[in-house]
């Protein structure tokens, strides 16, 4: 069983869609070119599943807590997968609990350090360039918080994910902590099947190799298809949808609160690759059946600018029993046939108005499946960057903003340091 993908609801024709299958065909050769979309060819490189795979069977029991410092692409797969697949959290038997701070908050970040034990705590600490502002402070907070470097070798409970230069490496070196490599041809945002994504999942018992086994079948299913699969018909008709249709927006309404931040993840992997040069279509996510009480009033009688992405389960995990005091509708059944008619409910008012939906649907969720769907819409995206003329794998709009941050720290830390100067030296 494997994911599907129906667009009987897309309003735009199968041939006006087929036409760009050429295209697509044409922007995958190129994407097999590119020295950036190591995304696909990491699938297939062994040794990268073995060392996290070792590095995890090694060190998971010692460990009741991992937390991954990082941010954006440095943090968002393997936080999304965890949530994916680990719903009620870790078993305490097999791994330790998960946290991605993914922030320089200091009320939650502070709240969390405070939790931790620092003997009882590993901490993988991922930045490709290693030189991200809020990872580096991160660090250092934890390390102060954790009682500077007294309580046992860092090399002993740290793992530092990075590229092959730059000071993360340098300061991993120097205290001997194992380094696994953040790939050249990977960036941030495409890193999920690397040790960025899969490190603590396999640290807390996710089977990551199913992960990567359907990510490989999903990446199979497009190349033998004429249209590139999946990833090239979504990746064509959010593009139509967009550029011909006036509709730059899409709304992924997500049935399934295990896979809430695959969509944070996706949302994340659409708007840093395609947002340039004054274009780039917006995504949102919403939470099914939640937002149907927040957002659907305005996605079905506010403006046609918007493409709906439905995201279903048809079997989740658990089931719940709906006792036979409620209503008859109600009474007797399964809460997952509760979900299930609130979101055909809602995707048959929405198409009532003339809103264009696609459905995508996990038979159930696996770590297969997951897979699946993490590497149809990475390939998505890459195939979209291709039709918009924007190159996916770039993100100038970030590091002006990283490079200024750091700007208004450095200024106020010179002042800070003159004031104290002077101070020191007047009468
Ligand atoms: O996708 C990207 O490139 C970004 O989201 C990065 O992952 C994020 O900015 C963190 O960068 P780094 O891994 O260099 O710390």
């Amino acid at each position: 069983m494997q994911l599907g993908v129906d667009l009987k609801h897309v309003r735009i024709g199968a041939a006006e869609r087929h036409g760009y299958a050429p295209d697509l065909r044409r922007a995958l050769a190129r994407l097999d070119s590119d020295e950036r979309a190591g995304f696909l060819r990491v699938l297939h490189r062994g040794a990268v599943l073995r060392e996290i795979r070792s590095f995890a069977a090694a060190t998971r029991r010692s460990w009741s807590d991992v937390v991954q410092l990082g941010i954006g692409g440095s943090s968002l797969g393997g936080h999304a997968l965890c949530r994916a697949l680990l719903p009620s959290g870790p078993d305490p038997r097999v791994g330790p609990r998960f946290h991605f701070p993914d922030n320089v908050d200091p009320e939650s970040f502070g709240a969390l350090l405070e939790r931790l034990d620092p003997r009882r705590t590993l901490v993988h600490v991922v930045s490709k360039s290693g030189a991200t502002l809020e990872t580096v402070a991160q660090l250092h907070a934890l390390l102060e918080a954790f009682g500077g470097r007294r309580l046992a070798p860092l090399r002993e409970r740290m793992v530092v994910t990075t590229g092959r230069d730059g000071t993360l490496r340098e300061f991993a070196e120097s205290e001997g902590i194992p380094i696994l490599l953040a790939p050249d041809d990977v960036p941030g945002r495409y890193s999920v099947f690397t040790a960025s994504g899969l490190l603590v999942p396999a640290l807390c018992g996710v089977p990551v190799g199913r992960v990567v086994a359907g990510a490989r079948r999903m990446e199979a299913r497009c190349r033998a298809a004429r249209g590139v699969g999946p990833a090239g018909q979504l990746a064509a008709l959010h593009y139509l949808h967009d550029a011909k249709y006036d509709r730059p927006i899409h709304v992924e309404l997500i049935y399934a609160d295990a896979l809430q931040l695959l969509g944070e993840w996706f949302r994340q992997l659409w708007a840093e690759s395609l947002g340039k040069r004054g274009r780039g279509p917006t995504p949102i996510t919403a939470r099914g059946t939640t937002d149907q009480h927040s957002q659907v009033q305005l996605y079905a009688e506010g403006p046609d600018d918007k493409l709906y992405p439905v995201l279903r389960v048809d079997r989740l995990r658990r089931r719940l029993r709906v006792g036979r005091g409620a209503p008859a509708a109600l009474a007797g059944r399964d809460l997952g046939a509760v979900f299930d008619a609130e979101a055909r409910g809602t995707a048959a008012a929405l198409r009532s108005c003339g809103r264009p939906l696609i459905e995508i649907r996990l038979p159930r969720i696996t770590p297969q499946g997951i897979g699946e769907l993490l590497l149809m819409q990475q390939l998505q995206t890459a195939l979209a960057g291709d039709l918009y003329g924007v190159d996916p794998f770039t993100q100038p709009g970030v590091e002006a903003g990283k490079r200024a941050a750091l700007r208004i720290l450095e200024r106020e830390s010179a002042a800070g340091r003159a004031r104290r100067g002077s101070s020191r030296t007047s009468p």
